[in-house]
Protein backbone atom coordinates (compact mmCIF):
# COMPACT_ATOMS: atom_id res chain seq x y z
CA UNK A 1 0.00 0.00 0.00
CA UNK A 2 2.72 2.01 1.21
CA UNK A 3 4.92 1.83 -2.29
CA UNK A 4 1.34 2.87 -4.13
CA UNK A 5 0.74 6.15 -2.46
CA UNK A 6 4.94 6.79 -3.08
CA UNK A 7 4.08 6.02 -6.83
CA UNK A 8 0.64 8.13 -6.35
CA UNK A 9 2.32 11.01 -5.20
CA UNK A 10 4.90 10.79 -7.56
CA UNK A 11 2.56 10.76 -10.15
CA UNK A 12 1.16 13.76 -8.36
CA UNK A 13 4.00 15.85 -8.45
CA UNK A 14 5.01 15.29 -11.69
CA UNK A 15 1.87 16.58 -13.62
CA UNK A 16 1.47 19.50 -10.98
CA UNK A 17 5.27 20.23 -11.36
CA UNK A 18 5.46 19.24 -14.98
CA UNK A 19 8.44 21.17 -17.06
CA UNK A 20 9.02 22.47 -20.57
CA UNK A 21 12.78 21.60 -21.52
CA UNK A 22 14.05 23.81 -24.06
CA UNK A 23 17.74 23.22 -25.23
CA UNK A 24 20.09 25.85 -25.41
CA UNK A 25 23.11 24.83 -27.66
CA UNK A 26 25.34 27.77 -27.89
CA UNK A 27 29.75 27.58 -27.72
CA UNK A 28 30.10 28.75 -23.94
CA UNK A 29 33.97 27.67 -24.53
CA UNK A 30 36.64 27.85 -27.43
CA UNK A 31 36.76 30.31 -30.29
CA UNK A 32 33.58 32.01 -30.54
CA UNK A 33 32.50 31.88 -26.55
CA UNK A 34 31.56 35.27 -26.43
CA UNK A 35 29.07 35.09 -28.96
CA UNK A 36 27.66 32.02 -26.91
CA UNK A 37 27.57 34.06 -23.60
CA UNK A 38 26.38 37.14 -24.81
CA UNK A 39 23.30 34.47 -26.29
CA UNK A 40 23.01 33.29 -23.32
CA UNK A 41 22.80 36.45 -21.57
CA UNK A 42 19.98 37.50 -23.66
CA UNK A 43 18.03 33.87 -23.46
CA UNK A 44 18.05 34.30 -19.58
CA UNK A 45 16.24 37.30 -19.35
CA UNK A 46 13.90 36.15 -21.93
CA UNK A 47 13.31 33.87 -19.39
CA UNK A 48 13.32 35.91 -16.43
CA UNK A 49 10.31 37.92 -18.49
CA UNK A 50 8.44 34.50 -19.71
CA UNK A 51 9.27 31.48 -17.00
CA UNK A 52 5.87 29.53 -18.33
CA UNK A 53 4.13 28.49 -21.26
CA UNK A 54 0.95 26.44 -21.07
CA UNK A 55 1.02 26.67 -17.32
CA UNK A 56 4.29 24.73 -17.06
CA UNK A 57 7.58 26.35 -16.18
CA UNK A 58 10.23 26.71 -18.74
CA UNK A 59 13.74 24.40 -17.76
CA UNK A 60 16.42 25.48 -19.88
CA UNK A 61 18.88 22.78 -20.52
CA UNK A 62 22.34 24.27 -21.83
CA UNK A 63 24.50 22.34 -23.56
CA UNK A 64 28.52 23.78 -24.64
CA UNK A 65 29.83 22.85 -28.29
CA UNK A 66 32.75 24.58 -27.49
CA UNK A 67 32.78 25.98 -30.63
CA UNK A 68 32.91 23.34 -32.94
CA UNK A 69 31.30 21.01 -35.21
CA UNK A 70 32.03 17.50 -33.66
CA UNK A 71 30.82 18.50 -30.41
CA UNK A 72 27.91 20.42 -31.34
CA UNK A 73 26.41 17.05 -32.80
CA UNK A 74 27.49 15.38 -29.54
CA UNK A 75 25.63 18.24 -27.44
CA UNK A 76 22.87 17.99 -29.26
CA UNK A 77 21.99 14.34 -29.42
CA UNK A 78 22.58 14.49 -25.00
CA UNK A 79 19.83 17.33 -25.61
CA UNK A 80 17.51 15.33 -27.62
CA UNK A 81 17.97 11.53 -26.70
CA UNK A 82 19.32 12.21 -22.89
CA UNK A 83 17.39 15.18 -21.50
CA UNK A 84 14.27 14.62 -23.84
CA UNK A 85 14.17 18.66 -24.87
CA UNK A 86 10.87 19.68 -26.87
CA UNK A 87 12.84 22.33 -28.78
CA UNK A 88 16.02 23.52 -29.15
CA UNK A 89 17.69 27.03 -28.70
CA UNK A 90 21.08 27.53 -31.08
CA UNK A 91 23.61 27.76 -32.13
CA UNK A 92 25.45 30.76 -33.41
CA UNK A 93 27.98 29.18 -36.29
CA UNK A 94 26.57 27.82 -39.19
CA UNK A 95 29.08 25.10 -39.27
CA UNK A 96 27.91 24.23 -35.93
CA UNK A 97 24.18 24.19 -36.49
CA UNK A 98 24.63 22.36 -39.43
CA UNK A 99 26.29 19.87 -37.89
CA UNK A 100 23.63 19.84 -35.15
CA UNK A 101 20.53 19.67 -37.88
CA UNK A 102 21.03 16.32 -38.38
CA UNK A 103 20.84 15.53 -35.67
CA UNK A 104 17.16 17.75 -35.37
CA UNK A 105 16.06 16.51 -38.71
CA UNK A 106 16.31 12.83 -37.51
CA UNK A 107 14.96 12.83 -34.11
CA UNK A 108 12.20 15.52 -35.61
CA UNK A 109 12.94 17.72 -32.69
CA UNK A 110 12.79 21.74 -33.79
CA UNK A 111 15.88 23.58 -34.18
CA UNK A 112 15.97 27.30 -33.66
CA UNK A 113 18.90 28.70 -35.15
CA UNK A 114 20.12 32.55 -33.29
CA UNK A 115 22.26 34.08 -36.03
CA UNK A 116 23.68 30.96 -38.25
CA UNK A 117 22.87 32.77 -42.22
CA UNK A 118 24.34 30.39 -44.38
CA UNK A 119 21.49 28.88 -46.64
CA UNK A 120 22.30 25.53 -45.87
CA UNK A 121 21.24 25.43 -42.23
CA UNK A 122 18.13 25.41 -42.83
CA UNK A 123 17.83 24.12 -46.68
CA UNK A 124 15.86 21.02 -47.37
CA UNK A 125 15.42 20.56 -43.88
CA UNK A 126 11.82 20.60 -42.10
CA UNK A 127 12.69 21.41 -38.72
CA UNK A 128 15.57 23.72 -38.52
CA UNK A 129 14.41 27.73 -38.89
CA UNK A 130 16.45 30.53 -37.87
CA UNK A 131 15.58 34.32 -36.50
CA UNK A 132 17.94 35.63 -38.86
CA UNK A 133 18.36 36.34 -42.01
CA UNK A 134 20.70 34.47 -44.59
CA UNK A 135 24.23 35.65 -46.38
CA UNK A 136 22.51 35.50 -49.89
CA UNK A 137 21.16 39.15 -48.45
CA UNK A 138 23.78 39.63 -45.88
CA UNK A 139 26.49 39.30 -49.18
CA UNK A 140 24.49 41.55 -51.38
CA UNK A 141 23.96 44.16 -48.74
CA UNK A 142 27.70 44.45 -48.39
CA UNK A 143 28.59 44.65 -51.99
CA UNK A 144 26.53 47.25 -52.31
CA UNK A 145 27.93 49.22 -49.51
CA UNK A 146 31.43 48.68 -50.90
CA UNK A 147 30.49 49.87 -54.23
CA UNK A 148 28.04 53.21 -53.64
CA UNK A 149 29.43 54.03 -50.38
CA UNK A 150 32.81 52.93 -50.24
CA UNK A 151 32.91 53.35 -53.97
CA UNK A 152 35.60 50.34 -53.83
CA UNK A 153 37.11 48.86 -56.57
CA UNK A 154 39.48 46.13 -55.45
CA UNK A 155 38.66 44.37 -52.21
CA UNK A 156 40.99 41.85 -50.52
CA UNK A 157 39.02 39.27 -48.98
CA UNK A 158 40.20 37.04 -45.82
CA UNK A 159 38.16 33.85 -45.89
CA UNK A 160 38.07 31.34 -42.89
CA UNK A 161 38.17 28.42 -45.13
CA UNK A 162 36.86 25.77 -41.79
CA UNK A 163 33.77 27.98 -41.67
CA UNK A 164 30.48 27.75 -44.28
CA UNK A 165 29.96 30.66 -43.20
CA UNK A 166 32.68 32.66 -44.14
CA UNK A 167 33.34 30.83 -47.25
CA UNK A 168 29.69 31.74 -48.56
CA UNK A 169 29.50 34.82 -47.49
CA UNK A 170 32.43 35.54 -49.68
CA UNK A 171 31.24 34.03 -52.58
CA UNK A 172 27.60 35.82 -52.21
CA UNK A 173 29.51 39.32 -52.10
CA UNK A 174 31.85 38.07 -55.02
CA UNK A 175 29.05 37.42 -57.14
CA UNK A 176 27.30 40.99 -56.74
CA UNK A 177 30.48 43.06 -56.72
CA UNK A 178 32.17 41.48 -59.46
CA UNK A 179 28.69 40.73 -61.09
CA UNK A 180 27.09 43.86 -61.36
CA UNK A 181 29.98 46.36 -60.16
CA UNK A 182 32.60 45.10 -62.48
CA UNK A 183 34.89 44.85 -59.24
CA UNK A 184 38.04 43.23 -58.59
CA UNK A 185 38.35 40.66 -55.86
CA UNK A 186 41.20 39.08 -54.96
CA UNK A 187 40.44 35.96 -51.66
CA UNK A 188 43.15 35.02 -49.01
CA UNK A 189 42.62 32.21 -46.65
CA UNK A 190 43.01 31.45 -42.68
CA UNK A 191 41.73 28.82 -40.54
CA UNK A 192 39.77 29.81 -37.36
CA UNK A 193 42.24 30.07 -34.68
CA UNK A 194 45.42 31.92 -36.99
CA UNK A 195 47.08 34.31 -34.95
CA UNK A 196 49.12 35.36 -37.80
CA UNK A 197 48.32 36.96 -41.06
CA UNK A 198 51.40 38.90 -42.18
CA UNK A 199 51.26 36.81 -45.73
CA UNK A 200 47.68 37.46 -46.45
CA UNK A 201 47.96 41.51 -45.76
CA UNK A 202 51.17 41.48 -48.00
CA UNK A 203 49.13 40.33 -50.38
CA UNK A 204 45.93 42.52 -49.28
CA UNK A 205 48.42 45.84 -49.76
CA UNK A 206 50.06 44.52 -53.14
CA UNK A 207 46.56 43.85 -54.40
CA UNK A 208 45.88 47.53 -54.03
CA UNK A 209 43.16 47.33 -51.99
CA UNK A 210 40.90 50.04 -51.14
CA UNK A 211 38.72 47.92 -48.79
CA UNK A 212 39.88 44.64 -46.72
CA UNK A 213 36.78 42.51 -45.97
CA UNK A 214 36.39 40.12 -43.33
CA UNK A 215 34.01 37.46 -43.52
CA UNK A 216 35.56 35.30 -40.42
CA UNK A 217 34.81 36.28 -36.63
CA UNK A 218 35.55 38.03 -34.33
CA UNK A 219 39.00 37.32 -32.57
CA UNK A 220 40.86 36.79 -36.14
CA UNK A 221 39.45 40.30 -37.80
CA UNK A 222 40.59 41.91 -34.45
CA UNK A 223 43.95 40.52 -34.68
CA UNK A 224 44.32 40.71 -38.67
CA UNK A 225 43.53 44.24 -38.31
CA UNK A 226 45.83 45.08 -35.69
CA UNK A 227 48.48 43.73 -38.02
CA UNK A 228 47.03 44.99 -41.23
CA UNK A 229 47.38 48.42 -39.87
CA UNK A 230 50.65 48.09 -38.41
CA UNK A 231 52.00 46.69 -41.81
CA UNK A 232 50.97 49.91 -42.84
CA UNK A 233 47.57 49.31 -44.82
CA UNK A 234 45.42 52.57 -45.08
CA UNK A 235 42.13 51.44 -47.01
CA UNK A 236 38.62 50.58 -45.30
CA UNK A 237 37.59 47.57 -43.36
CA UNK A 238 34.27 46.13 -43.61
CA UNK A 239 32.93 42.82 -42.15
CA UNK A 240 29.93 40.45 -41.84
CA UNK A 241 27.81 39.91 -38.74
CA UNK A 242 30.66 37.34 -37.69
CA UNK A 243 32.19 40.86 -36.14
CA UNK A 244 29.47 41.28 -33.94
CA UNK A 245 30.79 41.04 -30.45
CA UNK A 246 31.54 43.58 -28.44
CA UNK A 247 34.80 41.77 -27.89
CA UNK A 248 35.99 42.72 -31.17
CA UNK A 249 36.57 46.16 -29.67
CA UNK A 250 38.39 44.70 -26.97
CA UNK A 251 40.74 42.88 -28.81
CA UNK A 252 41.44 45.14 -31.67
CA UNK A 253 41.42 48.61 -29.81
CA UNK A 254 42.15 51.26 -31.89
CA UNK A 255 42.93 49.58 -35.71
CA UNK A 256 39.33 48.07 -35.42
CA UNK A 257 37.86 52.07 -35.25
CA UNK A 258 36.06 52.64 -38.53
CA UNK A 259 35.26 49.11 -39.29
CA UNK A 260 32.01 48.76 -41.19
CA UNK A 261 30.13 45.77 -40.42
CA UNK A 262 26.21 44.34 -41.65
CA UNK A 263 24.23 42.62 -38.65
CA UNK A 264 21.08 42.14 -37.19
CA UNK A 265 20.11 44.37 -34.59
CA UNK A 266 22.29 47.06 -32.24
CA UNK A 267 20.54 48.96 -29.22
CA UNK A 268 20.83 52.40 -30.67
CA UNK A 269 18.16 51.52 -33.82
CA UNK A 270 15.27 50.24 -31.04
CA UNK A 271 12.62 51.88 -31.95
CA UNK A 272 9.55 49.88 -30.25
CA UNK A 273 8.37 49.61 -27.06
CA UNK A 274 9.41 46.70 -26.63
CA UNK A 275 13.13 47.43 -28.35
CA UNK A 276 13.23 50.09 -25.56
CA UNK A 277 12.14 48.20 -22.68
CA UNK A 278 14.72 45.02 -23.75
CA UNK A 279 17.72 47.35 -23.82
CA UNK A 280 16.80 48.77 -20.36
CA UNK A 281 15.97 45.78 -18.60
CA UNK A 282 18.73 43.91 -19.89
CA UNK A 283 21.14 47.08 -19.02
CA UNK A 284 19.57 46.84 -15.26
CA UNK A 285 20.24 43.05 -15.60
CA UNK A 286 23.39 43.15 -16.42
CA UNK A 287 25.20 46.59 -16.33
CA UNK A 288 25.84 46.70 -20.26
CA UNK A 289 24.20 47.29 -23.14
CA UNK A 290 22.77 44.23 -25.24
CA UNK A 291 25.39 42.85 -27.51
CA UNK A 292 23.55 41.65 -30.76
CA UNK A 293 23.12 38.04 -29.99
CA UNK A 294 21.96 38.61 -26.54
CA UNK A 295 18.82 40.69 -28.97
CA UNK A 296 18.34 37.00 -31.23
CA UNK A 297 18.94 34.92 -28.42
CA UNK A 298 15.78 36.84 -26.63
CA UNK A 299 13.76 36.59 -29.77
CA UNK A 300 14.55 33.04 -29.98
CA UNK A 301 13.36 32.22 -27.07
CA UNK A 302 9.98 33.80 -26.96
CA UNK A 303 9.32 32.98 -30.41
CA UNK A 304 9.63 28.89 -29.30
CA UNK A 305 7.50 30.09 -26.25
CA UNK A 306 5.23 31.71 -28.63
CA UNK A 307 4.89 28.54 -30.97
CA UNK A 308 4.46 26.32 -27.72
CA UNK A 309 1.32 28.22 -26.69
CA UNK A 310 -0.43 28.22 -29.94
CA UNK A 311 0.26 25.19 -31.02
CA UNK A 312 -1.29 24.28 -27.56
CA UNK A 313 0.82 20.99 -26.99
CA UNK A 314 4.30 19.86 -26.08
CA UNK A 315 4.71 17.83 -28.95
CA UNK A 316 7.92 18.81 -31.22
CA UNK A 317 6.20 18.20 -34.37
CA UNK A 318 3.18 20.13 -33.38
CA UNK A 319 5.47 23.32 -32.08
CA UNK A 320 7.57 22.65 -35.35
CA UNK A 321 4.49 23.65 -37.51
CA UNK A 322 3.43 26.29 -35.31
CA UNK A 323 7.57 27.93 -35.29
CA UNK A 324 7.41 27.47 -39.18
CA UNK A 325 3.84 29.34 -39.26
CA UNK A 326 5.04 32.44 -37.45
CA UNK A 327 4.30 35.41 -39.10
CA UNK A 328 5.08 38.95 -38.12
CA UNK A 329 6.04 38.05 -34.71
CA UNK A 330 6.88 40.95 -32.39
CA UNK A 331 10.95 40.63 -31.32
CA UNK A 332 13.37 43.30 -29.70
CA UNK A 333 15.53 42.71 -33.04
CA UNK A 334 12.28 43.52 -35.42
CA UNK A 335 9.40 41.63 -36.84
CA UNK A 336 9.73 38.10 -37.72
CA UNK A 337 7.91 36.28 -40.32
CA UNK A 338 9.62 32.52 -40.74
CA UNK A 339 8.91 31.81 -44.99
CA UNK A 340 8.57 28.33 -46.22
CA UNK A 341 12.14 27.45 -45.90
CA UNK A 342 12.71 28.01 -42.22
CA UNK A 343 14.24 31.61 -42.24
CA UNK A 344 13.59 35.08 -41.32
CA UNK A 345 12.96 38.00 -42.91
CA UNK A 346 14.75 40.95 -41.95
CA UNK A 347 16.63 44.03 -42.83
CA UNK A 348 20.50 44.03 -42.85
CA UNK A 349 21.74 46.80 -40.42
CA UNK A 350 24.98 48.46 -41.21
CA UNK A 351 27.24 49.24 -38.03
CA UNK A 352 30.21 51.47 -37.58
CA UNK A 353 33.23 51.03 -34.53
CA UNK A 354 33.23 54.88 -33.93
CA UNK A 355 35.14 55.84 -31.31
CA UNK A 356 35.35 52.45 -29.09
CA UNK A 357 31.62 52.23 -29.94
CA UNK A 358 28.79 50.16 -32.39
CA UNK A 359 27.19 52.83 -33.86
CA UNK A 360 24.28 52.68 -36.29
CA UNK A 361 24.84 53.50 -40.13
CA UNK A 362 21.71 52.27 -41.96
CA UNK A 363 19.26 49.76 -42.02
CA UNK A 364 18.50 47.83 -45.75
CA UNK A 365 15.38 46.09 -46.29
CA UNK A 366 15.32 43.09 -48.66
CA UNK A 367 13.41 44.50 -51.23
CA UNK A 368 16.16 46.94 -51.39
CA UNK A 369 18.44 44.53 -52.30
CA UNK A 370 16.78 42.34 -55.09
N1 LIG B 1 26.45 34.48 -39.04
C1 LIG B 1 27.52 33.68 -38.52
C2 LIG B 1 27.44 32.28 -39.06
O1 LIG B 1 26.48 31.94 -39.68
C3 LIG B 1 27.51 33.58 -37.05
C4 LIG B 1 27.52 34.82 -36.27
C5 LIG B 1 26.49 35.66 -36.22
C6 LIG B 1 28.54 35.16 -35.57
C7 LIG B 1 26.52 36.78 -35.52
C8 LIG B 1 28.56 36.29 -34.85
C9 LIG B 1 27.56 37.12 -34.80
O2 LIG B 1 28.31 31.49 -38.85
Amino acid sequence: MKRYLVILLAFVVAVVFADIKIGVLLPLTGGISAFGEWTKKGIELAREHRPTVLGEKVVLVYADTRSEKTEAANAMARLTDKEKVVAVIGEIASSNSMAAAEIAESRKIPQVAVTSTNPLVTQGKKFVSRVCFIDPLQGTALAEFAANTLKAKKVTIFVDIEQDYSVGLTNYFTERFEGKYRGKVQKVQYKSGDQEFSAQISQAIAFGSDVIMFTGYYNEIALAAQQARAMGYKGYFIAGDGADAPELIKIGGKTVEGLYFTTHYVPEAAKTKKAKDFVESFKKKYGTLPAMNAALGYDAYMLILDAIERAKSKDPVKINNAIRSTKNFEGVSGLITIDENGNAIKPVVIVQVKNGKFTYVTSIEPAQLK
